[in-house]
């Protein structure tokens, strides 16, 4: 690798003008940011997480906001893969850069079972398989810590689809380096690193939790170390490409996240206070680099 990293990327075989991608979760299926001029200098947007069967989600609040970063409690809230075929992605087909689908499930075979389905549609380019929701009491984050599992997940969804896939690690519990390596091992062809990491409110003078299910999922631009470190430790492990998730609020961080291993780099929370993030961090990185 050179340095400073370059700004234009390859990735599954394909060029990019910008490393950044929409971390799922914060443009829904791509059709809620269409009309928005927000997608420009993003790479890609990640969708929502699809499950097979539509999901509720968790009680509000959903989301709370701390003083330096957000908690968030979906709950893989989706309408279920054939709503999601049938109603969202045709709109998806007119976003101005790729799609990847983000799977979900509650058992190793529900990934590949979403997976099958999807597979009639041609909006994406590949998916990212979330092993690692902190917000979903089946499934979720307790299938990313377990290398079995992941290895099996991985394998069923390469039986199904010929499309690359990336697989999605929590950082709560287990070691991401062999997750990372059983996900390879099961045909992944990019590793995204990683989740939210596992945070928690209590009001104080009640004792209580604002979010229901207490415990949540916690982004903030102070991960950004800890995420630079996991994005250099699973990119010195595996053959695959690194996607890395969390910790950026300026075009310096997506350079650092480079600069250590990724090969593409999401931003999530930035997005919820300057939806033109992914063009602002783009203009950041040309000045800083000269590109
Ligand atoms: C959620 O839906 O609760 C968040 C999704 C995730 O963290 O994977």
């Amino acid at each position: 690798m050179s340095f400073p990293p370059a700004i234009r990327r390859k990735f599954w075989g394909r060029d990019f003008s910008s490393p950044v991608m929409l971390a799922s979760g914060t443009a829904g299926f791509g059709e809620e940011l269409l009309d928005l001029q927000c997608l420009s200098g993003a790479g890609a947007v990640v969708s929502k997480a699809v499950t097979f069967n539509p999901r509720e989600g968790n009680l509000p609040p959903r989301l709370l906001e701390t003083p330096f970063g957000l908690l968030n409690s979906i709950g893989l809230a989706n309408p279920g893969v054939y709503h999601v075929v049938k109603h969202l992605l045709p709109a998806a087909a007119g976003l101005p850069c790729p799609l990847l689908i983000n799977v979900a499930g509650e058992s190793v075979d529900e990934f590949a079972d979403v997976v099958s389905v999807l597979e009639e549609c041609s909006v994406h380019i590949g998916y990212e398989i979330n092993v690692s929701c902190p917000n979903a009491a089946e499934g979720g984050a307790a299938f990313g810590v377990d290398p079995d599992v992941v290895l099996r997940v991985a394998q069923g969804v390469s039986k199904v689809t010929g499309r690359p896939f990336s697989v999605k690690l929590t950082p709560n519990g287990g070691d991401m380096v062999q997750s990372a390596k059983a996900a390879v091992e099961g045909g992944a062809s990019a590793i995204t690193v990683c989740n939210t990491f596992l945070g928690m409110h209590i009001d104080w003078e009640t004792g209580k939790c604002v979010i229901k299910r207490k415990v949540a999922g916690y982004t903030s631009p102070a991960l950004l170390p800890l995420v630079v470190a996991r994005v250099w430790q699973v990119s010195n492990a595996v053959s695959v490409p690194v996607i890395s998730s969390g910790g950026v609020s300026r075009g310096e961080d997506v350079l650092q996240l480079l600069a250590a291993g990724a090969e593409m780099v999401q931003i999530g929370t930035r997005l919820m206070r300057r939806p033109f993030a992914a063009g602002e961090l783009m203009d950041e990185m040309k000045k800083l680099t000269g590109e």
